[in-house]
């Protein structure tokens, strides 16, 4: 792999004034500033330095060949995961070794069915466009969509009242990739116009651990395989995080360790940045402590957790959950979510009554 110190790149060119920034999902509590930072962009840029996601990286790799040989366009990829595991990151490849141009932008951000119609109307032949958050496109807008992704046209209503009338236009062949942290929230015909579907799964430590020190020689840091080990066992098995740590990490020995990463400092930086041996931050664990104490472990719905929280229910269950639940701290029921004993071990608290008949 050829490193590039000097020239930050971040792969196809994003469309002139295309509507949002190429990190439309930094917001997200736990998801804030990796990529966002000024300096080097940690983004992997072929398939071959993206580490993990095994399966789909084949899938994905046979599939662009084969387009690549008949000179065909890539068939439309819907991408689902939780923030951060690289779906971004993927649109941007596709676009790059198929040689289009990438166009992103997102569902909040499509109000109006004539906007994405500006949009598709703009594409051409080969080029990509990548829709993040597409749950979250309105109905109309969606109705567009299917057309567009089947037959390469669009229909639109021009005027209103009886003298309304609707032309039909053609478009340039292109590829959509859809992004989505709730896969149950899509539209079955939406979902089925797809010709390709990946879930990405949290990675592992071993794979958290290479980007880690990839991202460290990219960032011209030195870091330990002891640190490397210990940032990926901290990173909620989600590259983002990872870098995020690194990142912060670096300040941390900067000024406290002339600037190397060993298991030390590693540790030493992770406990002052609030994050805990299971990876855990502070929203993580006060997500716990309200279940446990507040509800006495559940079951409790999600808008009541919610509440509580002071965060929306949307971003618990795509943000937060997902990572307490591949860790078994939670389960999700139908009568609302529950505490394991694992969850109550790792703060520290003893059962509350259910869990005390459920695992005595
Ligand atoms: N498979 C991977 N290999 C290396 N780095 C990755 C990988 N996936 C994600 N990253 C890193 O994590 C960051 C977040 O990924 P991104 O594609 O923006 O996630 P998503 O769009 O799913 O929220 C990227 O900027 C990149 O630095
Ligand atoms: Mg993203």
């Amino acid at each position: 792999m050829t490193q590039q110190h000097d020239t930050p790149r971040r792969g196809p060119r994003a469309a002139p004034g295309s509507p949002i920034s190429q990190e439309p999902d930094a917001t997200l509590p736990s998801a804030q500033g990796d990529d966002g930072s000024a300096d080097v962009s940690l983004r992997p840029e072929t398939l071959s330095e993206y580490v993990g996601q095994g399966q789909v990286c084949r899938n994905l790799d046979i599939s662009i060949r084969a387009a690549k040989a008949r000179s065909e366009t890539l068939d439309h990829l819907l991408l689902i995961g939780p923030p951060g595991l690289g779906k971004t990151s993927l649109a941007y490849i596709v676009a790059r070794s198929m040689a289009g141009r990438l166009h992103p932008t997102s569902g909040p951000v499509i109000e109006k069915a004539g906007d994405l119609a500006a949009i598709l109307t703009s594409l051409e032949r080969g080029d990509v466009l990548f829709i993040d958050e597409i749950h979250r496109l309105g109905k109309a807008v969606e109705e567009i969509l299917y057309p567009a992704m089947e037959d390469f046209r669009i229909d639109l209503v021009i005027g209103e009242g009886p003298s309304a009338r609707s032309i039909s236009l053609s478009l340039a062949r292109f590829t959509l990739v859809g992004a989505t942290t709730r896969a149950g929230m899509l539209s079955a015909p939406l979902r089925s116009r797809f010709g390709n579907t990946f879930q990405l799964e949290f990675y592992s430590d071993d794979e958290l651990a290479e980007i880690v020190r990839r991202s460290a020689r990219r960032l011209g840091v030195i870091i330990d395989e002891t640190a490397a080990m210990r940032v990926a066992q901290r990173s909620r098995g989600t590259p983002r995080v990872a870098n995020r740590l690194l990142r912060r990490l670096r300040d941390y020995a900067e000024v406290k360790a002339a600037g190397r990463i060993t298991g030390d400092v590693a540790t030493d930086g992770l406990e002052l940045l609030g994050v805990d041996r299971a990876g855990f931050d502070s929203m993580d664990r006060r997500f716990l402590a309200v279940l446990l104490e507040k509800f006495e472990g559940g079951p409790v719905g999600i808008e009541t957790l919610a509440a509580a929280l002071g965060e929306d229910a949307a971003s618990l269950e795509e943000v937060y959950e997902p990572y307490l639940i591949r860790c078994g701290f939670l389960q999700k029921t139908p009568r609302g979510r529950v505490a394991t004993a694992r969850a109550y071990e790792h703060l520290g608290l003893r059962p509350g009554r259910e869990q005390r008949t459920l695992f005595d």
